[in-house]
C-alpha cells in the first residue's frame, strides 16, 4: 500500500482528530466501567453485566489503536485528562435506576447507534494501514455495543420498573436528541463538504457528512428501533427543534 502523503495543514487535522479519539475512546471505557457496576447493583442479567466488562476493554483497544494512528501520523502524546471528568458521577441509589436509563440509551442506544453508521463512512476510504487497523476493529466491536444498548433497554422495559422506565425514555429523548444534533452538526445536513482523499485515507471526513450518518440513523434505527418499543423517537427528535 502507498504511503499516504499529507500537507503540513492536513497533518495537524490527523494530529488534532485521532488525541480526540483516543480521549473519546479511554472516556468511554470509564462511562461503560460505571454503568456496569450499576448493572451489578441492579442485579442486571449476567449476559449484559458480562458484556459490559468486555466494552470496557474494546474501548481500551480503541484507544491503543487510534493511538497508533496518531503516531503513525507523527503525532504522540496524549493530553493530560482531569480525574473528575473522566467517567460517571456515581448516583444515589434511589436514583440508580434513572442514571441506568440514561446512560444506557444516551451512550449506548443513540450514541453506538450512530457510531456504526458513522464509522462504517469513515471506514469505507481509510487506506492508510494504521487507521484502516483502527476503524475495522473499531466498526466491529460498535455493532456488539450499539446490540448491547437496545438489549439492556429491552431489559429496562421487561422489568417490574417497566412504567417508570418507560416514562424516564420519553423525558430524556427530546434532550437528548438535541444534544446528538449539536454534535453531529446537525444544521450543516446540507452543506456541500470537501473531502480531501489524504483525510479519508486517515479516517477523516467532512462536517456534513456526520450531519448525513445522524440523518440516516434516525430513519433506519432510531424511529423504527423506539416504534418497537412503543417509543415514538421522530416526535421527540422534533421536540426541540
Ligand atoms: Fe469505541
Ligand atoms: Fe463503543
Amino acid at each position: 500500500m502507498n504511503a499516504v502523503t499529507l500537507t503540513p495543514e492536513e497533518r495537524r487535522l490527523v494530529q488534532r482528530e485521532w488525541t480526540r479519539r483516543v480521549e473519546a475512546e479511554y472516556r468511554s471505557a470509564a462511562i461503560t466501567h460505571h454503568l456496569t457496576l450499576w448493572l451489578l447493583k441492579l442485579v442486571a442479567p449476567f449476559e449484559l453485566i458480562r458484556a459490559g466488562l468486555s466494552i470496557v476493554d474494546d474501548e481500551l483497544v480503541h484507544s491503543e489503536l487510534s493511538h497508533a494512528v496518531l503516531v503513525a501520523a507523527g503525532g504522540g502524546g496524549v493530553p493530560p485528562m482531569e480525574p473528575a471528568t473522566i467517567g460517571l458521577r456515581h448516583p444515589p441509589d434511589d436514583e440508580l435506576l434513572r442514571a441506568v436509563v440514561q446512560t444506557s440509551v444516551e451512550t449506548f442506544c443513540l450514541g453506538e447507534t450512530v457510531a456504526v453508521r458513522l464509522f462504517s463512512r469513515l471506514r469505507a476510504p481509510a487506506t492508510e494501514p494504521a487507521a484502516r487497523a483502527a476503524l475495522d476493529r473499531i466498526l466491529k466491536d460498535e455493532v456488539r455495543h450499539r446490540d448491547f444498548g437496545w438489549s439492556l433497554l429491552e431489559w429496562l422495559l421487561s422489568t417490574p420498573q417497566s412504567g417508570v422506565v418507560r416514562d424516564l425514555v420519553q423525558e430524556m429523548l427530546p434532550d437528548m436528541f438535541a444534544r446528538l444534533r449539536t454534535n453531529y452538526a446537525y444544521s450543516e445536513l446540507h452543506r456541500e463538504g470537501s473531502p480531501s482523499p489524504a483525510l479519508g485515507a486517515f479516517g477523516l471526513m467532512p462536517t456534513p457528512d456526520y450531519a448525513a450518518a445522524l440523518e440516516e440513523t434516525l430513519t433506519r434505527d432510531y424511529i423504527p428501533r423506539f416504534g418497537a418499543h412503543d417509543i415514538d423517537a421522530r416526535a421527540a427528535w422534533e421536540a426541540r427543534k
